[in-house]
């Protein structure tokens, strides 16, 4: 027999008193369980079962935290790792990356308008402080031919983790909220700053559409009009980041001309200003 998760009690669960505080339209049910292998494996597990949007799955620990290109996400007691099921019909499948990018600018905007941090956004999923990854964003979508069913969006934020406590190569790139502000936060709290920010601009992008988004999320990206490298499977592409493409894709202008990188990790480029 598996053995299934174990859930925190909802009647006495401040994580679900802040969900409910703030989110009430497309966030609707909260589950949360102590341990989890991934939240985003579960909500997809439910996505497959059906559940309709709005699941949001939240566990205190990870065993087997995913990060893009399937990289292991370090995920231990103290950080905040949830994901939201999402059936997203307004968008095509070339254009669910843009959910990706709506994610950051709500955390963005929590980081700074809550705790008073200078957080920026590095294309496509990273949030950051003093360029070092404070939070990363996995989406991940189920299709049926050109059709949406739905997209589990993981959010991952290292909250309360001392330096000291992540794997030795990840001390020079990530930092953690308690690390930047000097102090722990409380997790509830950030969680239902999170989750009323993260309706906000899911519903904006799916009413109004992402040229009303982009602004926002040009302000927060540290890299447009920078020399940057951007490592895919298609190789090592260097050049000047011009903008991001109507689908959320970087528009690159490189010595070859202009490339359109639909997905890739991007550094920046250490001689070039
Ligand atoms: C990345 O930066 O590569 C994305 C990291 C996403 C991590 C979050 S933590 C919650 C959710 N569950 C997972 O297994 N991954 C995402």
């Amino acid at each position: 027999m598996v053995n299934q998760p174990v859930s925190v009690d909802p009647q006495n669960d401040p994580f679900q008193y802040a969900f409910s505080n703030t989110a009430r339209i497309v966030l609707q049910r909260l589950v949360h369980f102590r341990v989890l292998p991934s939240t985003n494996v579960y909500a997809k597990t439910q996505g497959e079962a059906g559940e309709p949007e709005g699941l949001v799955v939240l566990a205190d620990t990870q065993t087997a935290g995913t990060g893009r290109f399937a990289r292991s996400w370090h995920s231990p007691p103290g950080g905040l790792y949830f994901s939201i099921l999402l059936r997203p019909s307004m968008l095509t499948p070339s254009e669910t990356q843009l959910i990706t990018l709506t994610v950051g600018v709500a955390v963005a905007k929590v980081l700074q308008q809550a705790y008073g941090v200078q957080a920026t956004l590095k294309w496509p999923n990273d949030v950051q402080i003093d360029r070092r990854k404070v939070a990363g964003i996995l989406a991940e979508q189920s299709l049926t031919g050109d059709h949406v069913e739905y997209v589990v969006v993981g959010i991952g934020v290292n909250v309360n983790i001392p330096l000291d406590d992540f794997p030795e190569e990840l001390t020079s790139k990530a930092t953690s909220l308690q690390e930047v502000l000097g102090h722990p936060v409380e997790l509830p709290r950030l969680f239902g700053y999170l989750s009323g920010q993260l309706e906000y601009w899911y519903i904006r992008l799916r009413d109004k559409g992402f040229p009303t988004i982009a602004p926002h999320w040009r302000k927060f990206c540290t890299h447009l009009g920078r020399s940057v490298t951007v490592t895919s499977s298609e190789g090592i592409v260097k050049g000047i980041a011009q903008d991001i493409a109507p689908d959320g894709s970087l528009i690159l202008s490189s010595p070859t001309g202009k490339q359109i990188l639909r997905s890739g990790d991007l550094d920046y480029h250490p001689e070039l200003p």
